[in-house]
């Protein structure tokens, strides 16, 4: 063991596309490395690309769920072949999604000799094998999981931020929508343990975390064994979260519309942690489109649930994800979209011009939607809610909001420091202040909106 430390002096980067779940993985990637002996190449954090001409392992943690993201990571292997070229004992290592699919592994295999390692979702806890089996043996590793094996617990993790932690209680996916790789690069669902989660946010919150946000692709869904064998579902999960002494805010993301009982809403209610917050993805206004995208709930139904959330939590933040041009999509359920759209208010959404994945059903289905008719809906969609989001800032000014402050502002250029942080909904300020207040949660009034951010004073 000693004889490994000692060999490796190397450094790293790893570049995370794609969702929190990659995030959190990255997270763990970069633990493993450091206790190997690597270290981060880059001052700034691991994951930024600046410190590529420094380091010795390249790691690409890839994501799959539009092609927009499959190109990316292509272009990036490109620009990673120079420095293969230059310095030929860097060690190139690729995994994420998009290595659970055998095209993908293909392709790579046939066209980008300089990749060194290949791996998966599943089987991130083996990369300090993988990577001694390359180092000692200098041949190129393929080892892909196709099934996700158990939980693996107690993997370091070398965390992005200080104040605020990414934590798993599942993993994988069960619902199949018709448009989405998830189910296939992530298989199937699987709870943590409860004790698992709690001892692992108790250690956080020791460590100076005040807030906590819990990550599932259905995290609603979550269906927990306890040691003495009794079920443990997500609003009793948030309910032990909930009395953890020294956890200031509790999040959690995505849930499913078609999993959200009242036991739960009513959470918002009764649990102090619990922020006034949810992202509800709803993909379409129409219902027949919902049929199809197999979401398993209607028009209405969605709208009565913001309905009960909103009873439950008069300032909640509801954010979503759209999909525009559906196969099939037609004039009349976009209308249905732009509809729905005006009824649920959102306080921003994200949307997406739907991108065929190979191996999901919709990938056959017919009346595929031409470009330019789902760029024009894409146009006037973004436009409308950019306008709703910018209302509902609107009303934050003058209020006061309490605001986790998270670090120094990105927005930094004058003479005064900027920090930034986030309400307990969720929104982005940036205000003046010294850096001994990162960490802390204090009083900002609201001077000024746009789309995505607010300004504020402290108060
Ligand atoms: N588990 C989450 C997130 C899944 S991926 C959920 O169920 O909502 C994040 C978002 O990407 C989805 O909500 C969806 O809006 C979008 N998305 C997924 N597959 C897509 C595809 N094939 N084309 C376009 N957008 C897609
Ligand atoms: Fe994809 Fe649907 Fe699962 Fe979300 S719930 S990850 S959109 S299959
Ligand atoms: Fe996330 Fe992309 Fe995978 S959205 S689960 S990293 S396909």
């Amino acid at each position: 063991m000693a004889v490994m430390t000692e060999n490796i002096r190397g450094k790293y980067t790893i570049e995370t596309m794609g969702c929190q779940m990659n995030e959190r993985d990255s997270e763990t990637m970069a633990g493993l490395l450091e206790e190997m002996g690597y270290r981060c190449a880059d001052s700034g954090g691991y994951s930024e690309k600046a410190g590529r001409q420094d380091a010795d392992l390249l790691l690409v943690n890839t994501c799959s769920v539009r092609e927009n993201a499959d190109k990316r990571f292509f272009g990036v292997l490109g620009q990673l072949k120079n420095i293969k070229e230059r310095k030929p004992d860097t060690i190139i290592a690729v995994c994420g999604c998009m290595m659970q699919q055998q095209h993908i592994v293909d392709r790579i295999k046939e066209k980008y000799s300089w990749v060194d390692i290949v791996f998966g979702t599943h089987n991130i806890h083996e990369l300090p094998d993988l990577l001694t089996n390359v180092r000692n043996e200098k041949k190129k590793v393929v080892d892909v999981w196709e099934d996700a094996g158990d939980i693996v617990e107690g993997l370091p993790s070398e965390r992005k931020y200080r104040h605020k932690a990414f934590v798993n209680i599942m993993y994988g996916c069960d619902n199949f929508c018709t448009y989405c790789i998830v189910p296939y690069t992530r298989g199937r669902e699987r709870s943590r343990r409860p004790e698992e989660i709690l001892s692992e946010i108790e250690t956080l919150v020791a460590d100076g975390v005040r807030e906590v946000m819990l990550l599932g692709q259905n995290v609603n869904s979550y269906k927990g064994i306890n040691t003495t064998g009794e079920a443990v579902d997500f609003a009793d999960l948030l309910e032990m979260i909930d009395c953890i002494e020294g956890l200031e805010r509790l999040r959690f993301m995505t849930s499913h519309p078609k999993d959200l009982p009242d036991k739960l809403i009513n959470k918002f209610q009764t649990l102090n942690t619990l922020t006034p917050s949810i992202h509800l993805p709803v993909q379409s206004g129409s219902t027949d489109v919902l049929r199809r995208m197999n979401r398993k709930y209607t028009k209405q139904e969605y709208l009565n649930l913001l309905e009960r959330l909103r009873d439950a939590s008069p300032n909640i933040v509801i954010t979503t994800d759209f999909i525009v041009g559906f196969p099939g999509e037609s004039e009349k359920d976009f209308e249905e979209t732009m509809d729905l759209i005006e009824k649920a208010y959102f306080d921003s959404a994200f949307t997406f011009i739907y991108s065929v994945r190979k191996g999901t059903p919709a990938e056959n289905f017919e009346d595929q939607v031409p470009e330019d008719i789902k760029h024009t809906r894409f146009n006037r969609m973004v436009r409308r809610l950019n306008e709703i989001t910018f209302n509902k800032n609107e009303k934050y000014i003058g209020r006061i909001e309490e605001v986790l402050v998270e670090g120094e502002s990105k927005k930094n250029s004058g003479d005064a420091l900027m920090l930034s942080g986030r309400t307990s909904g969720g929104k982005l300020v940036n205000f003046e202040g010294s850096p001994d207040l990162i960490g802390q949660i204090i009083s900002v009034r609201i001077t000024d909106v746009n789309t995505f951010s607010f300004t504020g004073v402290r108060c």
